[in-house]
């Protein structure tokens, strides 16, 4: 069984059948990564590209981690080290000189929107995935917090999920928003006016709610977004301590939620703002089980991309 697409750069590249496909093989491969010896042959002699134009710690570990566990030789190249940032070459032409080493796939993550499209455009062989580019999309990330809720739920068609924050600058939440709604579920958002992309709710058929402690008592799942904190001086709100204030979760906040509420963060978190220390490290928070679930979605996708062949381990 193989994806309908060849590449992934968005959620709207994904069927529902794909979604389906790439969750039941992440189940298959989530128990890998418990074994002892953490690593079966199904990539073997296959080649993954890492390129990350822009800084990340978990996302480019999760998908190395992800391609090793499988075989594959996984190489990392990133911008400070590349002859694109201190000797003056394209992006496009960089990407040609990758494709020109035969790659099988190329993961790319870059501050610009379409820059993972653009090379998708310029290379004829091989595949390319989107590890997060500018303000678009992370359809990796939105699909490892899906699994998470499917994991800890063990539904999802019907469930309410708040997303909470910086939406306008979040890929995030707009691969999130896409495929929450592609399976089914309801989303609200809230945050700061500021921080909303204008026309969001007629886009991607979300709800603005301007208080969340209305919403709390009904959603299933909390996701909190990053403060960029690099955009305060954009003055799109007043304070760090203000935000924290009126959009923070914390215990008090919570009291009239579900006790099954599941509280989620994509990272890295700013402890004591989005989330206050017991939330964050309380028994709602399935912040860290999303980064484990992270390694079992990116075998899933690099394992399907490649024609999902072949035994999924031994
Ligand atoms: C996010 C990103 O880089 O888009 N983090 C991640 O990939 N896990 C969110 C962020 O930086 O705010």
């Amino acid at each position: 069984m193989a994806l309908s697409t060849r590449h992934i750069l968005s959620i709207r590249d994904l069927s529902s059948r794909d979604i389906d496909l790439i969750f039941q093989t992440a189940d298959s491969f989530r128990e890998i990564s418990e074994r002892d010896i953490k690593k079966v042959p199904t990539l073997r002699g296959r080649t993954v590209i890492n390129a990350f134009f822009e800084d990340s710690t978990r996302t480019r570990l999760s998908f190395e981690i992800a391609g090793k566990r499988l075989s594959a030789d996984t190489i990392n190249i990133s911008t400070s080290g590349s002859a694109m940032a201190k000797k003056g070459e394209s992006f496009g032409d960089t990407v040609l000189n990758l494709e020109a080493m035969n790659p099988d796939i190329l993961i790319i993550r870059h501050n610009q929107a379409g820059a993972p499209l653009l090379a998708s455009k310029l290379i004829k062989k091989g595949h390319v995935i989107n590890a997060g580019d500018g303000m678009h999309e992370h359809p990796t990330q939105a699909l490892l917090d899906l699994f998470t809720i499917r994991e800890k739920l063990g539904r999802v068609k019907g469930l309410k999920v708040g997303i909470v924050g910086d939406v306008a600058h979040s890929r995030v939440a707009r691969s999130d928003m896409l495929l929450f709604r592609k399976m089914g579920l309801k989303v609200y958002l809230c945050g700061p006016l500021t921080l909303m992309p204008p026309s969001v709710e007629a886009e991607y058929g979300v709800t603005w709610v301007p208080s969340f402690d209305d919403i709390i008592p009904k959603l299933d799942v909390l996701i909190a977004l990053r403060i960029q904190k690099e955009r305060l001086e954009e003055h799109l709100f007043p304070s760090l301590r203000e935000y924290a204030r009126y959009f923070g979760i914390n215990e008090k906040r919570l009291k009239k939620a579900k006790t099954e509420l599941l509280i989620m963060h994509p990272g890295p978190v700013n402890r004591g703002i989005e989330l206050s220390p017991d939330v964050l490290d309380g028994p709602r928070s399935v912040i860290l089980d999303q980064v484990t679930n992270g390694v079992a979605i990116r075998m899933a996708i690099l394992y399907l991309l490649l024609g999902g062949e072949g035994e999924k381990g031994t």
